[in-house]
């Protein structure tokens, strides 16, 4: 989960990208470090041109991304970057033009430490208030920071955290308009999942398909669907044994598809001041994760029990897509799996982190049978990897291609500095480089207006440029990952968490 990566040298004549290796890194700490800084403006509607290449005349909508904008107060840094409060920011483009706005999420806490100019909440991962754990103890409140994603549902864009109610923005201008239940969909307090699916239509008109988790010694899934006004459709609410961390999942036509993994979670450390939430989870050695395939109201299996399966061991945040056989009785999900539960020590300063030291994401492809409960596995993509997606019509569907952010060396781990082009068929691979200086985040694939080739259209990714110290855009062809235009954004924005595509 670590976030996204820098740019290349944007040398106009910017060399192709070397072939990577498993030699040493090749990337400048201190390049990637750079991107840990408070974003210091908010603008509106800024009109952007294009530093190099051609803003594409077709690409209409708006590419929204959510993130950590506040690292920093009274002099105290974040104990981990997933502790700043959100800042959203919105690429508006139309007709070969573009424009930028950016506002933070203005939450009850983001205010209050505004005005107290210091921390005065407690961070999930490991932010401290001034005064050591005595001024830390017991004070449980959780600081709702609304920065791991940001979607438009309904009439409203909405800037995500899982642990509780998703806060309103209007679309246009950013502007907070507070915390939402949804109509009344959510009660005070409701966890929300900042992972949302988008169906594109499996069950008639497109549909936001997303979760809540309620987490104890059993833990309970509330899967909601919502239609594209934004009015609950269907839900369903599922009780399994275990603590649940449940961060992202994938749907099928029929399935919603979890995975639980093997984490214990001691919160003692938590209650008496010295570690955060976040910081209290640690696998489980004795357990198994497993597979949750819980029947979408609409399916073929609509109000049958959940499939549970006994997964094999690794842990997942993040899934790339899900597709089922003919029968939808064979599910397969392809997810971004670690070797273990990457923990953040109280101790640690996030700046310093060993890459080679802590696990790398790889790709993965599991194939269930919800019938007998075998589960095989097989790597698609053994590099280092994370924030993949498919064409976004093909979610929950087989696709053939995926787009993911890649570390710079075919082996090792490293900070994201490339877009990987994956042909989940053929193996295939194209790679862009931001490499030596740049540094990538969630890469958007955009499809062209009217595409018919399932990698036809363009790939948006916000990059960190660590030869200029500031943010950039990079549009990308989707189909060969050649560079088609690139913005130099006139913001310095840290390396950001999720984003969404809403098409004009
Ligand atoms: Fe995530």
């Amino acid at each position: 989960m670590m976030g996204e990566l820098p740019l290349p040298a944007m040398a106009p004549s910017a060399p192709p990208a070397a072939s990577p290796s498993a030699g040493p890194s090749r990337y400048d700490r201190a390049d990637w470090a750079s991107a840990f800084v408070n974003v210091e403006e908010e603008h509106s509607n800024l009109p952007l041109t294009a530093s190099r290449g051609t803003i594409p005349a077709e690409l209409a909508g708006t590419f929204y991304r959510n993130g950590p904008g506040r690292l920093e107060r009274g002099g105290r840094m974040v104990h981990h970057p997933f502790d700043g409060d959100g800042m959203v920011s919105a690429m508006r483009f139309e007709g070969g033009q573009a424009w930028l706005s950016n506002r933070f999420v203005r939450t009850e806490g983001w205010q209050a430490e505004e005005e107290a100019g210091r921390f005065v909440y407690r961070g999930v991962f490991g932010t401290q208030k001034p005064g050591g754990p005595l001024a830390n103890a017991f004070d449980l409140r959780l600081k709702n920071i609304a920065n791991t994603h940001v979607v438009k549902l309904g009439d409203q864009l909405l800037a995500l955290w899982e642990a509780a109610e998703p806060h309103a923005l209007d679309p246009d201008t950013l502007e907070t308009r507070g915390i939402t239940l949804l109509d009344g969909v959510l009660r005070p307090g409701e966890a929300f999942s900042a992972h949302p699916r988008f169906d594109p239509g499996h069950h008639g008109g497109p549909r936001l398909v997303t979760f809540g988790v309620k987490t104890g010694p059993r833990s309970t899934i509330r899967l909601m669907e919502f239609g594209a006004d934004g009015r609950l459709i269907e839900e369903r609410r599922d009780t399994f044994p275990g603590f649940a961390f449940l961060h992202d999942f994938a749907i099928t036509p029929d399935w919603a598809v979890f995975m639980q993994n093997a984490i214990a979670f001691n919160p003692l450390p938590y209650v008496l001041g010295q570690k955060g939430a976040a910081q209290c989870l640690a696998s489980n050695p004795t357990a198994a994760g497993s597979f949750l395939l819980i029947p979408r109201p609409s399916g073929r299996f609509a109000g049958e029990e959940p499939r549970r399966l006994t997964a094999p061991p690794g842990f997942v945040f993040h899934h790339l897509n899900a597709h089922a056989d003919a029968s939808g009785t064979e599910v397969v999900v392809d997810s971004i799996v670690y070797d273990d539960f990457p923990s953040i020590g109280p101790e640690s300063d996030f700046q310093q982190v060993e890459f080679e030291a802590i696990p790398a994401g790889r790709l993965q492809r599991y194939t269930l049978d919800t019938v007998s409960g075998a589960v095989s596995w097989k790597v698609l993509e053994a590099r280092t990897c994370e924030f993949a997606m498919v064409n976004p019509q093909r979610q929950g569907l087989e696709a053939r291609y995926g787009w993911m952010a890649l570390a710079e060396r075919e082996r090792g781990n490293d900070p994201l500095q490339a877009i990987g082009k994956l042909d989940l068929v053929s193996g295939e691979r194209r790679v862009w480089s931001a490499a030596p200086r740049g540094f990538v985040s969630e890469p958007m694939m955009v499809p062209r207006p009217g595409a018919s080739a399932e990698d036809d259209g363009w790939v948006l990714c916000r990059v960190w440029n660590g030869a200029r110290r500031g943010s950039d855009l990079v549009i990308l062809d989707a189909a060969t990952l050649e560079e088609v235009a690139l913005l130099e954004l006139p913001l310095a924005i840290p390396y950001g968490l999720h984003g969404s595509w809403v098409p004009a």
